[in-house]
């Protein structure tokens, strides 16, 4: 079976081939023209979309030296994500798969993170705990079996990708912010400036990244901009140690809560290197931990198309009149 998976949901246009489980080649367009508004501008995103999408597929046929009448089902992303991003890549895989008679499937592109965890690593045993942070979302995860989730805790108000995007933005670092502070934060005392790690005490398994924001504008308030600039690597190593130790915690909690010991993470967040370093050194004895592959990590086609193939070998295949869903979620 060979799979086309198509992901256009926010800034990423990707493409990916998968034959039988294994991914064979993996396109990915990201759009840098949104760096110099600080942020993905939807409009544009849409555009960029149009411009990049055949380049895209062409590109991942190419990398797998196959030609487009060899697919034989096509996965894309329905939600959640921006409505005229989402639009392309969905109308352009019911425009293929009605000329080449193929199925095509709508994948949740949350499912497709979670799966993303798997990537190249043996096989996980269900149930398992997961870690999904992106830009858009973080939330934990029980994950019983494929299919069958139960929500742990999400955040109250961020992501906790976006507190590294807003931290950015604050710091006149460029977008996206998590890449940014992570390099910023080189020989940086993460010790140095105080911020806070809040615990709902009636939820602890929720996240809250508000407050965290808040709490940088105030110190970059009380500093010079000379100031900002001599301790930026300091800023950047304290600001990032409150957003993992934010995460480790839940994961802490899920753990006691569940009595689950398997851990995956995944979303671009799961990329930050100090937070892989911490989940080990903290849960590394304990627990077994499933580490995506950094590529895997951000948006991409594979986790689409990996996630697509294991629906249509169960014979489900999407209609022509699925519309895209900017607020999906995974239950
Ligand atoms: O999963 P993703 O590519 O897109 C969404 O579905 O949102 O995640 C993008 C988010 C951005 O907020 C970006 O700043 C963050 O992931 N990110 C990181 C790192 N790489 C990407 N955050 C922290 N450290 C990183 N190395
Ligand atoms: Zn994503």
């Amino acid at each position: 079976m060979i799979v086309l998976g198509i992901e256009s949901s926010c800034d990423e246009t990707a493409a990916s081939i998968i034959k039988n489980g294994k991914i064979i080649s993996n396109s990915v367009y990201s759009q840098e023209i949104h760096v110099k508004y600080g942020g993905v501008v939807p409009e544009i995103a849409s555009r960029e979309h149009e411009v990049q999408i055949v380049s895209v597929v062409q590109d991942a046929l190419n990398q797998a030296e196959l030609s487009i009448n060899q697919i034989n089902a096509i996965a894309v992303t329905y939600g959640p994500g921006l409505m005229g991003a989402l639009l392309v890549g969905l109308n352009f895989a019911k425009g293929l798969a009605f000329s080449l008679d193929v199925p095509f499937i709508g994948v949740n592109h949350l499912e497709g993170h979670l799966y993303a965890s798997l990537i190249d690593n043996e096989e996980i045993e269900y149930p398992f705990i997961n870690l999904l942070v992106s830009g858009g979302h973080t939330q934990i995860w029980q994950v019983n079996n494929f299919g069958d989730y139960n929500l742990l805790g999400t955040t109250l108000d961020d992501a906790a990708g976006e507190a590294f995007d807003k931290g950015a933005r604050l710091l006149s670092l460029n977008y996206p912010g998590g890449p940014e502070i992570q390099k910023a934060s080189k020989n940086g005392d993460p010790k140095r400036y105080n911020f806070p790690r809040p615990v709902n005490k009636k939820s602890k398994l929720d996240f809250s990244f508000s407050g965290l924001k808040t709490a940088l504008l105030y110190t970059c308030q009380k500093l010079s901009k000379n100031q900002i600039t001599e301790n930026l690597n300091h800023i950047c190593a304290s600001y990032q140690e409150a957003i993992v130790d934010s995460l480790l915690i839940r994961v802490k909690y899920a753990i006691e809560e569940t009595g689950v010991k398997t851990i995956s993470i995944s979303g671009g967040v799961a990329a930050n290197k100090r937070f892989r370093e911490k989940l080990q050194a903290d849960f590394g004895n304990t627990s077994k931990i499933f580490f995506p592959p950094m590529k895997y990590c951000t948006d991409n086609a594979a986790m689409i198309g990996l996630t697509g193939e294991i629906f249509i070998l169960q014979n489900k295949k999407s209609n022509f009149d699925l519309k895209p869903v900017p607020n999906l979620n995974l239950v």
